[in-house]
């Protein structure tokens, strides 16, 4: 039974994010720097991960409250053994209309294909530039660009649909926003550029260095003409434009200059288990011990409820407003969440 459950802000509950590993293979400066995330940091050991099946069973909880949208995160989703199992679990839930997976890209040429025939119906890759030196400074691990662009292909060609995220840093690499619009406009894949985002508490964030969307649009408008598309639904993240004349779109993901917390339907879930509100959030309710203790649907779908109830999060909407008197608070690491 559908019983769509709404915040205080009068917001449903549509999506639900699931990390399935803190764990990645890369050290992004801005979400694991290797300093903090060293051999000895203490990723969450096997049995305080949600099982498969734990996953599975509040991914039926939560459908059964509205939502429709599952995007697996990590860490570094392909990290996790016997991933595609779980997607194909997650397939046969009922109520979930899409199934997508955010991931860097390097493990994806291996496991594109079982991903599809599971049922995930499209991938998210995320890839900061063209250049190897500069891909391999941002990714920390010495990662090279091939080995992305095959993971994309690998993916298009099983069948997923692919979109392309990149965070864009000024002075680290707003100079790859020209050469990446024009890479994927040629291959025929959405690109979508997010401003940089003050996540975690170790990106060391600061204001002057997120290139606003506008400015990325003027900049890819000059050389290849942009004109403004519909949003595709409710609370879309991402502002669409099309290149004059093609069907082939860019995104941006202004959640810096132009906050869109008024209309955020998500929910995330991190890899032990915790339901957090906002991806700015200080603490997560815990649902693996309420599961684990023997909990019945009906008495967790109640404190999800509750948790989404009380909701009042719009953290990038106060930044909006305020940012030099925001106060400093302890949110939650990205790599616990995924973006
Ligand atoms: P589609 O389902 O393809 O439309 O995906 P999406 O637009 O939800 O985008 P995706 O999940 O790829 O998110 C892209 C990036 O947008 C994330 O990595 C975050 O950086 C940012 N983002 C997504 N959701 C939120 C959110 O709720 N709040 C904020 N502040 N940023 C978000
Ligand atoms: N600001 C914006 N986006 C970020 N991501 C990671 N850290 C940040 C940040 N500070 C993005 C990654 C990836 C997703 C998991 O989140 O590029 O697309
Ligand atoms: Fe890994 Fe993605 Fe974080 Fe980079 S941004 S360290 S690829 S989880
Ligand atoms: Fe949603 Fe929080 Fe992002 Fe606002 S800052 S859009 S409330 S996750």
């Amino acid at each position: 039974m559908n019983k769509q459950v709404f915040d205080s802000q009068k917001r449903p509950l549509r999506d639900l994010r699931i990390s399935v590993t803190d764990k990645c293979n890369f050290r992004c400066q801005y979400c694991m720097p290797a300093e903090i995330f060293g051999p000895d940091y203490p990723f969450l050991p096997q049995h305080k991960l949600l099982t498969f099946e734990e996953i599975t069973r509040l991914t039926s909880i939560f459908t059964s409250m509205g939502v429709e949208k599952i995007r697996i995160t990590g860490g570094e989703p392909l990290m996790r053994r016997n991933i595609a199992d779980l997607i194909g679990m997650i397939r046969e839930v009922e109520g979930v209309r899409d199934i997508a997976m955010t991931t860097n890209g390097s493990l994806l040429a291996k496991h594109a294909e079982e991903l599809k025939r599971a049922g995930l119906d499209r991938v998210t890759v995320s890839l900061d530039s063209l250049d190897d030196e500069r891909f391999g400074v941002i990714n920390g691990r010495g990662y090279r660009v091939s080995q992305i662009l095959q993971g994309i292909e690998a993916a298009a060609e099983a069948g997923l649909g692919v979109k392309i995220n990149m965070v864009v840093q000024r002075g680290v690499n707003d100079q790859d926003i020209l050469p990446m619009a024009r890479y994927f406009r040629e291959k025929g894949h959405i690109l979508r550029f997010i401003e940089f985002m003050d996540v975690g508490n170790s990106n060391g964030w600061k204001l002057d260095q997120v290139v606003p969307s506008r400015e990325i649009i003027q900049m890819i408008h000059s050389e290849m003409p942009l004109e403004p598309t519909n949003p595709n639904y409710y609370g879309e993240v991402a502002s669409r434009y099309r290149y004059v004349g093609t069907d082939q779109e860019i995104g941006l993901i202004s959640s810096v200059t132009q906050a869109f917390c008024s209309t955020c339907t998500r929910a995330r879930l991190s890899a032990e288990g915790k339901m957090y509100n906002c991806l700015f959030a200080s603490n997560g309710e815990d649902l693996r011990e309420p599961l684990r203790e023997g909990k019945s649907d009906e008495e967790i779908q109640e404190m999800i409820r509750s948790i989404w109830h009380r909701r009042d999060d719009r953290y990038s909407e106060e930044r909006l407003k305020n940012t030099p008197g925001l106060p400093k608070r302890n949110k939650v690491e990205m790599s616990h969440i995924g973006g």
